[in-house]
């Protein structure tokens, strides 16, 4: 991991799916940079694992589905430092593949309530509180699927294409204020989700990536961290690409 010294200092940090994958990385190298990280989670095991690991991270079992949930975190969160100042939108699920005709409803309705609705929940509880400060960084986690849709998994490209809409709409509201919202769009990369899907599925994606490999969490992360940072000042609304070269829009 490379850090930045004090890029995070002061900052107060909340990241859903953060005991886990890119979520769990970036909130290492938030943490390492000098922020306050709350990781929300609904798996109790891999968040007592992700403490132990992050030098001062604070735990919160979350699921992202459940508005008050995600409303009551958000308030501790706020409330244990005065500040939230960074959201990370991770938590996810692919969700089963199959093709449209055959998904299952209730499926269906799983995926797009933790994948879409889930950071509808996320963004709602957060926006009010970045803006008692007038300042805010937030950062959804799309996919490329959203951009293109992967075959045999409409549920989830649709919830991530939604992710897309969702952060332009946010944005533009925000865009007088100090409080920055982007997405990013990775391509398939390496992390405990794609146990989640069989071979094929996996191969097909990496077949579509240029580079000829998957990306690791550390590529992905570094976006992240530099979209949640101060840095971050003249880009909102926007959709950030990291597929190794598959998607160049
Ligand atoms: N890995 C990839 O190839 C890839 C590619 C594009 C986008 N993404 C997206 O990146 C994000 C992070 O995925 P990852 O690869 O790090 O996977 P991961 O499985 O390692 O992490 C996801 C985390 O989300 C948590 N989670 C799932 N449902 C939840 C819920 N309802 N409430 C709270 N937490 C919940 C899981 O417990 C897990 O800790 C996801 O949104 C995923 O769709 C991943």
């Amino acid at each position: 991991m490379t850090v930045i010294s004090g890029r995070f200092q002061h900052r107060v940090a909340a990241i859903t799916g953060g005991a886990s994958g890119v979520g769990r990385e970036a909130a290492a190298r938030i943490a390492a940079e000098g922020g306050r990280v709350f990781l929300w989670d609904r798996d109790e095991r891999a968040l007592a694992a992700a403490a132990a690991a992050i030098p001062g991270a604070q735990t919160a079992r979350v699921d992202v589905a459940d508005a008050a949930d995600v409303a009551r975190a958000a308030e501790a969160a706020f409330r244990a430092h005065g500040r939230l100042d960074i959201l990370v939108a991770s938590a996810g699920i692919t969700g089963p593949t199959a093709p449209l005709w055959e998904y299952p409803i209730e499926e269906w309705r799983r995926v797009i309530d933790i994948d879409l609705h889930g950071i509808f929940n996320s963004c709602r509880a957060v926006v009010p509180l970045m803006l008692k400060n007038d300042y805010g960084r937030i950062v959804n986690i799309s996919s490329v699927a959203g951009k293109e849709g992967n075959p045999n998994a409409s549920a989830y490209s649709t919830a991530k294409a939604g992710v897309i809409g969702l952060t332009k709409s946010l944005g533009k509201e925000l865009a007088p204020t100090g409080v920055r919202v982007n997405c990013i769009t990775p391509a398939t990369f390496k992390s405990p989700i794609l146990a989640q899907l069989p071979q094929s599925q996996i191969d097909y994606m990496k077949s579509k990536i240029p580079m000829g490999r998957l990306g690791e969490v550390e590529e992905v992360a570094a976006l992240v961290c530099w979209l949640a940072s101060e840095e971050c000042s003249f880009s909102t609304a926007a959709t950030f690409d990291i597929s190794g070269g598959r998607t160049t829009y």
